[in-house]
């Protein structure tokens, strides 16, 4: 595992918009995992600045709530539409989103499950962590071999989720995620955090106990994981415990 800390969120945003485009570049239909949430914003808005050509590249998003009517402004399809197809200019119909309005909600998550491996699985999957420890919709509780299914809500991620709706009673309370098992199979995982607010959860998933209690504790158990936290949210990492971060000062990261 690899830590990279740095000043703000706009910086975790410039280093992993630089390992996205090694990616692209050296693959042009590379295989990206993208990730909603606030967290990985600044990835793609850095991301946008390379001016690469994305036409070629695939992307399978991690979730998708279920029941939202198709255009709803906060369903992920539309996040992604916005903040990942149409600003890196990406081919929509290279572009994938759990179906959460598809009459069989658990069947759309088995055939995105399968979508994902016939694409050749994921290159690189961004991600965030949630409060609790989840990973895409992966509550504590999750196993660590699950797959993409229809999962409930846990409640603090719906008051969470919240700030998204006019109010919490129309936070969806079912979703489609894929499941641990299927994150853990993209080939490079790239975790983006930034603030106070997730010190504690972090030092807990990356240091902690490997335990379904805390979701992202399944990183450990991964070959290659990059983790880019700004000082905030690295506060808590603790020196000497096998993963030395590595700081890169904010004339180097350029914002
Ligand atoms: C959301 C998403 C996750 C995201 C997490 C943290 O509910 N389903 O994929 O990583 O919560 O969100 P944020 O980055 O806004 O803190």
């Amino acid at each position: 595992m690899e830590i990279f800390v740095v000043p703000d969120a706009a910086a975790t945003g410039v280093v992993a918009a630089g390992i996205l485009a090694a990616v692209v570049r050296s693959k042009p239909d590379a295989v990206l995992g993208v990730a909603t949430g606030g967290s990985p914003l600044p990835a793609y808005q850095a991301l946008a600045g390379h001016r690469l050509d994305m036409s070629g590249v695939r992307a399978f998003a991690l979730d998708e709530y279920v029941g939202l009517p198709a255009g709803h402004p906060q369903s992920y399809g539309e996040v992604v539409r916005r903040e990942v197809t149409e600003r890196l200019g990406m081919d929509p119909a290279l572009v994938r989103v759990p179906a959460g309005n598809a009459a069989d909600p658990g069947q759309a998550a088995e055939d995105y499950d399968a979508a994902i491996r016939a694409a050749g699985g994921v290159d690189v999957q961004l991600l965030g962590i949630g409060h609790n420890g989840h990973l895409a919709f992966n509550e504590p509780g999750s196993a660590f071999s699950s797959r993409t299914r229809v999962e409930v809500l846990a409640e603090r991620t719906r008051a969470a989720n919240a700030r998204y709706f006019t109010s919490e009673s129309d936070v969806p309370r079912r979703c489609i995620t894929q499941g641990l098992g299927t994150i853990l199979e993209a080939r490079h995982l790239l975790l983006m955090v930034a603030g106070t607010d997730k010190a504690g959860i972090l030092a807990r998933a990356l240091h902690g106990e490997v335990s379904e209690d805390c979701p992202a504790s399944a990183l450990q158990l991964h070959q290659h994981v990059t983790v880019v936290a700004d000082e905030a949210a690295a506060a808590l990492l603790a020196p000497g415990s096998g993963q030395v971060p590595v700081r890169v000062p904010r004339e180097a990261v350029g914002v």
